[in-house]
């Protein structure tokens, strides 16, 4: 695991940015794997910055997110379609046929789930795969538990990630109590993981991915057997290590 500490939040987003960059450039066809929450949203901000510059391109990118709220609509302003398109897909040259979210309507979401990792798999894998980190060392919604789930599938949030998340919401009441994830698979299956994390309440989370034991009830503890992934932390959030 590399780790690269950075000084605040500004150069975190920049250097997740300039990774994200270098992948495009070298791979103007690369399928990336992509987070929501409030870490990334100032490297989408950044990369936004370099496709105006005409720095990158996104023409041929295809996006696979890693998860969405169950019961919440696209439109639903805290819905994980709607974070997406309102912080960066509006924004770039993207083609609406390239980006892939999980979805939980009315559709039978067993046989959703396998298309989405069928989708995956069809498009070759994911090359460059972004990650937050839930306080309670969640990825995706993989959330702590006895096990981990492979492939996509639906997860029960635990009480950690309700309260967490309840500060987008105006209730914790509001928060849904479900989520579509990713599996471990498609995320420690990608060619290059880059992990960010931000602040003091990341950083026993961090401390126990990078130096813990590998456990399921640390889901992030599983990427210290990532070959290719870099972790952006901030001095906050590193403050443990
Ligand atoms: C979101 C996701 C989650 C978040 C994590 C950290 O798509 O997969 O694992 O990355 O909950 O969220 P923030 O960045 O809001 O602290």
């Amino acid at each position: 695991m590399e780790i690269k500490t950075v000084n605040n939040y500004r150069e975190l987003s920049e250097k997740a940015a300039a990774i994200v960059a270098g992948e495009l450039n070298r791979r103007p066809d690369s399928v990336l794997g992509l987070a929501t929450g409030s870490t990334p949203e100032g490297m989408y901000a950044q990369l936004v910055k370099m496709y105006n510059k005409k720095e990158i391109d996104f023409n041929d990118v295809v996006t696979f997110n890693l998860d969405e709220y169950a019961g919440l609509s696209p439109e639903h302003p805290q819905s994980y379609h709607f974070y997406m398109y309102s912080n960066f897909f509006d924004h770039i040259n993207i083609k609406p046929g390239n980006i892939h979210i999980p979805y939980c309507g009315d559709q039978d979401l067993d046989l959703a789930c396998k298309e989405y990792d069928q989708k995956i798999k069809d498009a070759g894998g994911i090359n460059l795969q972004i990650l937050g980190l839930g306080v309670n060392g969640h990825i995706g919604f993989n959330e702590p538990c006895e096990y981990l789930y492979t492939d996509t599938h639906l997860v029960d949030l635990t009480a950690e990630t309700i309260e967490a998340n309840s500060r987008f919401f105006s209730s914790r009441e509001e928060v849904p109590r479900q989520a579509v994830t990713m599996g471990v698979a498609s995320i420690m299956h990608a060619e290059k993981i880059l992990l960010m994390a931000a602040g003091e309440n990341k950083a026993r989370a961090v401390q126990l991915m990078c130096c813990g034991r590998i456990t399921t009830s640390l889901p992030a503890s599983l990427l210290q057997l990532h070959r290719n992934i870099v972790l952006i932390v901030d001095r906050e959030a590193a403050a443990l290590l």
